[in-house]
């Protein structure tokens, strides 16, 4: 019932086109099969990797081990008052997701379109764009735990979701696998958010007074596609740091060395500075280095220009990660999720 392929090469499931191999790889379209794989990797003592998207990791070396494709479907909802509670399979494509979400008129997902990636992943690093976070709207998942094969239930309270964080990338990381999420959505009396700058100016640009939800994705998808590569055309993971979150006192401090430093403040002691920014100040915007660099629009986004390994980009971040702390004593975190 499963299909376990020796040496595949994984470059077409992740989203840099990073050429790695899978010692075993076996695609699964159901929770049998998932159950089926654990066994077979627990059995013979293979290390497992869950793959879902591949859009926010790193492959550095070949693993070693049983790659597990998550490629499960499925959209199904429920109506209970003015929510829509609909709950997608791991494997299903995030904006289809999102697209299905619109096409219902279900409200809450517009700003997060054409997000790479999974509904699997989405709960993992809490996936946010525009203003707006999953956390915002997610209701429940269901997950297998890898150990005892038990399916348990988690709630929004349960994820401990953060900023680019939840409790499956801390004490979770590697216990569990994501089956389907549910997300809380509303029919009616839709809750925008059109307070991101850029959401603002391109409604503004279209003429657009009273946008709906629709407007709200297209104006996403249009912004999306102006600044941020197409993995299709050039292999990236999105954002490949986290913005940095500083106390107050650093902050004070950076503004007297560089007064224009752009800056969130998060509460009365915490201030989150673009990370981008950051990156462009040292140099590295567009900055090309072999086969991969950072892209020329975003320099929170490194690229591959065909042909890099995983070492080249993760040592291309080594570098902007010393430049950066050389410069402003801000240590970048990687967003990006690496495989050794
Ligand atoms: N900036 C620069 N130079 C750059 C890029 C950014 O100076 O090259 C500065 C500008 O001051 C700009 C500010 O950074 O005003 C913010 O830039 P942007 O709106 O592009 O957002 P971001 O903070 O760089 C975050 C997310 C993105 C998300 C956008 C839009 C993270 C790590 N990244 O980027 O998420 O699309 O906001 O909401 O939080 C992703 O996670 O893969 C991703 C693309």
């Amino acid at each position: 019932m499963i299909q376990v392929v020796n040496n595949q090469s994984l470059k077409s499931y992740n989203t840099f086109g990073i050429e790695a191999k899978a010692k075993y790889f076996v695609i699964v379209e159901n929770e049998k099969g998932i159950k089926v794989a654990l066994e077979l990797a627990q059995k013979n003592q293979w290390e497992i990797f869950i793959l879902n998207g591949g859009s926010n990791s790193l492959f550095i070396n070949d693993f070693e081990g049983l790659v597990i494709k998550i490629e499960t479907k499925g959209i199904s909802y429920k109506i209970e008052n003015d929510f829509a509670f609909v709950t997608a399979q791991a494997g299903e494509n995030w904006h289809n997701f999102v697209l299905f979400c619109l096409d219902h008129n279900f409200g809450g997902l517009e700003n997060l379109s054409l997000i790479p990636g999974n509904v699997g992943t989405s709960p993992m690093q809490n996936i946010g764009a525009y203003g707006t976070e999953i956390k915002d709207s997610f209701f429940s998942l269901k997950a297998l735990n890898i150990q005892t094969h038990e399916i348990q239930e988690f709630t929004n309270a349960d994820c401990e979701f953060d900023y680019r964080e939840s409790f499956f990338k801390n004490e979770g990381k590697n216990r569990f696998i994501i089956l389907e999420a549910t997300y809380k959505l509303t029919t009616k009396n839709h809750v925008l958010n059109t307070s991101y700058g850029a959401i603002e100016e391109e409604l503004k640009r279209q003429n657009i007074e009273n946008p709906t939800i629709k407007n709200i994705s297209e104006a996403v998808i249009h912004i999306r596609q102006t600044k941020l590569p197409d993995p299709k055309i050039l292999g990236n993971a999105g954002s490949f740091f986290k913005n940095p979150y500083i106390c107050l006192a650093h902050y004070q401090g950076l503004k007297e060395k560089f007064p224009n430093t752009p800056h969130y403040p998060m509460n009365q002691e915490v201030v989150k500075i673009p990370a981008g920014w950051l990156i462009e100040q040292c140099g590295w915007k567009g900055k090309r280095i072999g086969n991969c660099g950072v892209h020329e629009k975003q320099a929170l986004v490194l690229v591959n220009y065909g042909g890099a390994t995983g070492r080249e980009i993760f040592e291309l971040s080594e570098k902007i990660i010393a430049d950066v702390y050389e410069k402003f004593s801000i240590n970048l975190q990687r967003e990006v999720n690496i495989i050794y």
